[in-house]
């Protein structure tokens, strides 16, 4: 065993967190704690994992669950189409008729990618795969003083094969846990602790000073912004949303009108006068992966009953929390309960 890969799985016995998905081996509860902790941290998706569980203790009841319901119990977390894969997965999995214990078969389901296979396939089933993530680029690239831009494929290929190379024969799983806690505690993004780590002899981050340059990164990619208004209409307590389409963010999430300034717009054909409209709030942004939104919000309250755009529906407001939402609709929701309180 190369000593780097020894250090890490003894600073892990010491210092690995205990987290209640590590007490289980049960690959639907681990399958279900690693397509949320892709883009979720640990304190926030942990409740999730739990009321999860809670409503669906099988694969089957997930199965079983309606797309919206898995939709409004994922409200919150963001990156929804990994909770319409993991519904779809669960599907695949009921089909299967047990949980694929290869790594090509836990692959072949829906939102697991190959991060989140070997991390299953080596806690569940002892598979020799090494997980290759930010924090596994992070600690490889300072300790072995690896320069390779990250988020490139070259990157990818020359720091999945390094990690496989120092993977420990039967000891995938506390190894890759391993990595991913010694990069989350020891070795830090800013200010690792390498005053107090186990590895500071033999890395070359530190003996060079080059913590703060390692892993080199790619130019980030600039930001896109994108404006629009989100138009709450209010009639007789009920209110109009419509079902997100395929194809763009927020896929089968509910939200209101829409107002995109020019033309062809979703409020055009519900013909109010901007006028009518109140501002509640101005400016609000959005943080997306590759993009800002800076929407505005309204409150519409129509004298007539209007026609709505195509797609939209009535319902009650006091049924809107059956609906699931994007975060921004939320933020909608608390700027008109505040107009309440006023
Ligand atoms: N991030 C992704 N998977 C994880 C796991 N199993 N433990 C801790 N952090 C993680
Ligand atoms: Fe990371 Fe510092 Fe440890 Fe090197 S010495 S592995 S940079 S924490």
């Amino acid at each position: 065993m190369h000593p780097f890969s020894q250090t890490i799985l003894d600073w892990y016995a010491c210092n690995g967190r205990d987290l209640p998905w590590r007490r289980t081996q049960d690959p639907y509860a681990v399958w279900l704690s690693e397509i949320i902790l892709q883009q979720t941290r640990i304190v926030q998706g942990m409740d999730y994992w739990k009321r999860f569980l809670k409503r669906f203790p099988t694969v089957q009841d997930l199965a079983a669950a309606s797309e919206d319901e898995v939709m409004r119990l994922w409200e919150g977390l963001g990156y929804y189409s990994r909770a319409r894969n993991l519904h779809a997965a669960a599907q695949q999995i009921v089909t299967l008729g047990a949980f694929p214990t290869t790594l090509e078969g836990i692959s072949s389901l829906k939102g697991v990618g190959d991060y989140t296979a070997a991390a299953i396939g080596s806690i569940c089933f002892g598979l020799p795969a090494a997980v290759v993530d930010g924090n596994v680029y992070r600690v490889l690239a300072r300790h072995f003083g690896v320069e390779t831009p990250v988020g490139t494929t070259a990157a990818k290929k020359e720091f999945t094969a390094l990690a496989q190379r120092l993977l420990p024969p039967g000891e995938a799983s506390a190894f890759n846990q391993g990595m991913m806690d010694f990069g989350a505690l020891q070795c830090t993004p800013q200010n690792p602790d390498c005053l107090t780590c186990p590895l500071q002899a033999s890395c070359h981050a530190f003996r060079t000073g080059r913590q703060g340059v390692l892993p080199v990164k790619k130019a980030a990619a600039q930001v896109q912004e994108r404006h629009l208004s989100y138009v709450y209409v209010r009639f007789n307590g009920e209110t109009a949303i419509r079902k997100r389409p395929a194809g763009d963010i927020w896929q089968g999430l509910w939200e209101p009108l829409r107002l995109p300034v020019g033309a062809g717009n979703d409020a055009s054909h519900a013909a109010f006068s901007e006028d009518a409209l109140q501002l509640l709030r101005k400016g609000v942004k959005h943080q997306l992966t590759h993009r800002t939104l800076i929407a505005d919000f309204y409150l519409w309250e129509p004298v007539q009953r209007p026609q709505l755009p195509e797609g939209y529906i009535w319902i009650q407001e006091t049924e809107l929390d059956r609906y699931g939402k994007p975060r921004l609709f939320e933020k909608l929701l608390e700027a008109i309960a505040g107009l309440g309180r006023q």
